[in-house]
């Protein structure tokens, strides 16, 4: 592939055909690439990038290692997912933006750090989830201060609801977990019931759960405390 179809495969989004209407969880925004960026996806979007294809993933191929994985779901700007990575090194990472310029950058830091056990998609996180994730085959979600999504005409646009939770559990190991972070109190106690909804899951804390020591505090956490917002953390487990 030529640098020129590298951008341009990267910076569309293709909508899928399903049986049932998709529900767009995000807003895409400005597309454009700068130099710097073309550079860096030049440079290591062939080592540490992959695109959608309807095929189930073969971790060892994408990692080069059998680690467990954890797909963080909406990685932002990336500093979370490559701190967490980079702090508990016995997991391999799948990230999943469709943000364009959070993935570059991810893919910068990547790169200029050598960080070997993370592989991201820029993709819409349900149809990657769907199409290449095997059932029964990863040891985490992290979602961390997913969209909120906060008018009530837009409830529907939340990722956290049963059809993408149950989801989510069909692609856990047993004993496998899905941690949410939300300063969204409303968003928090609405994921916590659906849950329950879920037999495939188990609260072991029945409501929110402690804070995990290995989760750096995110730029959109930092911008909810200043507000005085309460951070929620939910830890559901496969049974
Ligand atoms: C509020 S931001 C939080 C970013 C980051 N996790 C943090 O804590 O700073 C939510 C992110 O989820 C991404 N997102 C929402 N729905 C998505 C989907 N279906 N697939 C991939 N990314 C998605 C958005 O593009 C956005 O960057």
């Amino acid at each position: 592939m030529t640098d020129e179809e590298l951008f341009q495969k990267l910076g569309k989004i293709e909508i899928r055909e399903g049986k049932e209407r998709q529900i767009k969880s995000y807003v895409l925004r400005n597309n454009v690439l700068s130099d710097k960026e073309k550079e860096t996806i030049a440079r290591y979007m062939p080592q540490y990038g992959f695109f959608f294809e309807d095929r189930i993933i073969n971790y060892r191929e994408l990692f080069g290692s059998d680690k467990p994985v954890i797909i963080e779901i909406g990685f932002g700007m990336g500093d979370t997912m490559q701190q967490v990575a980079i702090r508990r090194p016995e997991y391999n990472y799948i990230g999943i933006e469709v943000f364009l310029q959070g993935f570059v950058k991810l893919l910068k830091h990547l790169g200029e750090d050598n960080l070997d056990n993370v592989r991201i998609i820029r993709f819409n996180a349900v149809d990657v989830i769907t199409h290449m994730i095997a059932d029964g085959s990863v040891q985490g979600f992290h979602i961390f201060f997913p969209d909120p999504w906060p008018k009530k005409k837009h409830h529907k646009r939340r990722l956290m609801q049963l059809p993408f939770i149950h989801l989510l559990a069909s692609k856990l190991v047993k004993g496998g977990y899905i941690y949410m972070v939300t300063d969204w109190e409303e968003y928090a106690e609405e994921a916590v019931e659906t849950a329950k909804e879920e037999p495939l899951l188990y609260n072991p804390f029945f409501g929110f759960a402690p804070p995990v020591a290995w989760r750096p505090v995110t730029k959109f956490e930092q911008k909810g405390m200043e507000k005085e917002y309460s951070i929620n953390e939910i830890w559901l487990e496969r049974v």
